[in-house]
């Protein structure tokens, strides 16, 4: 591709970071790209190497053009053609790994509108994936600068509110997926949401739909939050501890998720739910911005085809088999937009090895995040907006609590569908399993040392079934 200005920016060069938004990729290069260059004229004495060095330049450079002020080809530059302007506030190219073929892209923040995700979105990853002399590409991470999240009011409530309003100053919370996914009635998720709040010790927290139970004909919507959250007061008054439900709202018609989230608040719910990838960033920053003072539990269904790489080269070395966009990108835009508890992944999943549910945590929570050691990132300095409580779901049971606490700290929100109600002696057992796990963990009881102290608890009959290791997730 022949762009019309030079993209790569001088060797060396870095960008002010209040004055340019970064991205972060790798690409692989075509190999029928390759030998078509190899037999061009104007490249026939290059070296293999030579040659594939300027064509990752090529491509680097055709991903800063197409995404800011460029096209395929060179176009008019006469009288009022705005050639200099997009010459000016064109994106650089800089930080070229010749050997990971990774590069960082600088947009000057004269090319975004700062206060429009979808619109940032459709520059920086817009129409990059179509390139042809790629045969894969990745993008790890974007570095907002700070007039662009000055722009957002990110969470309203995030860990701290939560924790007021919950009346929980520490330790993990506890929630269920109820399961089947589809099956209960309205009426009988209720009465499950009665039995999950009041059993045991009656300290279990939460209960969230789950992503496909939306208003059926045997399950509406407005009947199941009135009664589930009904079930919740008086949970609240018979235990004297607060519960929480997150209703999923999710729909296409953003008029009625914000009807479903006004009906959460008028029947004293604090929680929404909503699957943000399916509804995309265009409805999280309208729900933010106009919901009734609720917070906002975002589910990211979808977001495998868009973030899962199976590829060697995922973390930098080695080759590259798709076109994705990381899980870690998602969560920076979440956390920006303004959710309150986001889906992050398990430590016990295979990324792990990199330790990348921790850095989503991380990239959740902490307010000067540096870059990870070993998964290629940027780093995120956060202004002022607040941290997100990160959701570990997905095949969790209680003998993994001592795992994923250790790794992802207390200010998550756990997760069992299966792992509760899957348990040998039913859902009440579930419930203690699990009020148990959670106990030992706070006072600092290694979990096999209970189960081993205490065969019969309904946590060692759960370590039993499952064992301590994570269930895959077909
Ligand atoms: C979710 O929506 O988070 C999952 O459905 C959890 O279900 P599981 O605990 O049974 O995997
Ligand atoms: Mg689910």
């Amino acid at each position: 591709m022949a762009v019309q200005f030079d993209y790569i920016a001088k060797k060396g060069w870095k960008p002010d970071l209040n004055k340019y938004l970064v991205t972060l990729l790798k690409v692989e290069l075509d190999e029928k790209a390759v030998k078509e260059a190899r037999y061009s004229h104007s490249k026939k004495n290059y070296s293999l190497i030579k040659l594939k060095k300027e064509l990752f330049q090529e491509a680097a450079a055709t991903v800063a053009a197409e995404s800011s002020t460029g096209t395929w080809t060179k176009v008019y530059d006469g009288k009022e053609s705005g050639i200099p302007l997009a010459h000016k506030i064109r994106a650089l190219v800089f930080d070229l790994d010749y050997k990971k073929q990774m590069f960082k892209v600088a947009y000057p923040l004269e090319l975004f509108e700062l206060n429009n995700i979808s619109g940032l979105l459709a520059g920086i990853v817009g129409n990059i994936a179509g390139m042809k002399m790629v045969s894969a590409m990745r993008v790890y991470d974007v570095y907002f600068p700070k007039k662009m999240i000055e722009q957002f009011p990110g969470p309203r409530y995030g860990i701290s509110g939560l924790r007021r309003l919950l009346k929980k100053p520490k330790g993990c919370l506890v929630a269920t997926v109820p399961k089947p996914k589809i099956g209960r009635t309205d009426g009988e998720q209720a009465s499950l949401a009665e039995v999950l709040f009041t059993s045991g010790k009656g300290t279990y927290e939460g209960i969230k739909d789950d992503e496909n139970l939306l208003s059926l004909p045997f399950n509406n919507f407005y009947k199941r939050c009135k009664m589930v959250l009904s079930e919740a007061k008086k949970a609240e008054k018979k235990t004297g501890n607060k519960k929480f439900y997150l209703c999923n709202t999710t729909h296409s018609d953003l008029n009625e998720m914000l009807k479903r989230a006004k009906y959460i608040k008028q029947n004293g719910g604090i929680f929404m739910m909503m699957d943000v990838v399916t509804t995309g960033f265009a409805a999280v920053d309208t729900i933010r911005r106009n919901n009734p003072g609720l917070a906002i539990h975002a589910h990211r269904a979808m977001h495998g085809f868009l973030t899962r790489d199976n590829s060697p080269g995922v973390h930098g070395m080695g080759k590259l088999y798709g076109f994705s966009v990381s899980m870690i990108v998602l969560a920076k835009l979440f956390r920006l937009l303004g959710v309150d508890s986001l889906h992050g992944g398990s430590p016990l999943a295979k990324m792990e090895d990199y330790g990348e549910a921790k850095y989503i945590q991380q990239v959740l929570q902490e307010k000067s995040l540096k870059p990870h050691d070993k998964i290629p990132t940027l780093g995120q300095d956060w202004q002022h907006i607040k941290p997100v409580w990160m959701t570990a779901s997905g095949g969790i049971h209680p003998g993994d609590f001592e795992t994923v606490l250790d790794s992802l700290g207390e200010d998550i929100i756990l997760q069992c569908g299966g792992g509760l109600l899957g348990h040998p002696d039913g859902v009440e057992a579930g419930v203690i399993a699990i009020e148990e796990a959670r106990t030992i963990y706070e006072q600092g009881v290694p979990l096999r040392q209970f189960v081993k102290d205490n065969p019969e608890s309904p946590l060692a009959r759960a370590v039993e079934h499952w064992g301590y290791g994570p269930k895959i997730v077909y």
